[in-house]
């Protein structure tokens, strides 16, 4: 939304710890000073406004569907995302999302925790994403799917495992 993506990567350092906390709707709520640096906006400009705001236009729409239906299933979530930074430039992380909640067992809030992305994965997942996002123009998400499946499956996994698949390329 009026940034343009350019093609300048920012690195994460193998000690980034990059920490979010959203409300329902997915708003950030919390984030450390890292998180802000990388994205390359002041707190003013982030608490409160959607994480969306980051989203980068590289991001294939099925991963934050597993992401959101992992999330309200309460299962914590890791996955690969491609940010995009306020200057258009663009950085890598591999992120575990949980659902954090109170006491009472009632819901909290979700937190994301992010860190460097390993070559081995990057070497995979940006192809897989890149046919991702063509399978979504082309098909939509039925399509875009089929071909996650495929990609998963090509690893012993399924849906079910794409946590354990993601973690096995992060350590490859
Ligand atoms: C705790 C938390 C952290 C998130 N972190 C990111 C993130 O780093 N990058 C991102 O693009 N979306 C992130 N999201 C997902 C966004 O809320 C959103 O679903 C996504 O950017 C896709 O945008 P859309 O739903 O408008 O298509 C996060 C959501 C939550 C709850």
């Amino acid at each position: 939304m009026g940034i343009t993506p350019t093609d300048v990567e920012q690195e994460v350092r193998s000690v980034d710890i990059i920490v979010s906390k959203g409300n329902e709707a997915g708003d950030i709520t919390y984030a450390n000073p890292i998180f802000f640096k990388l994205a390359g906006y002041t707190q003013g400009e982030l608490i409160d406004k959607p994480h969306a705001l980051i989203r980068h236009p590289d991001m294939p729409k099925i991963i934050f569907k597993y992401f959101w239906d992992s999330l309200k299933d309460s299962k914590d979530v890791y996955a690969f995302v491609k940010n995009l930074a306020k200057d258009g430039s663009f950085y890598w992380i591999h992120a575990h999302v949980r659902v954090a909640k109170n006491p009472d067992g009632s819901f909290r809030n979700y937190v994301s925790t992010r860190k460097t992305m390993s070559a081995g994965a990057r070497a995979v997942i940006e192809p897989l994403y890149a046919r991702l996002i063509v399978a979504e123009e082309s098909g939509g998400m039925e399509v875009s799917l089929k071909v996650l499946e495929e990609f998963l499956a090509s690893y012993g996994g399924s849906l079910e495992t794409f946590n354990d698949v993601m973690t096995k390329l992060q350590n490859s």
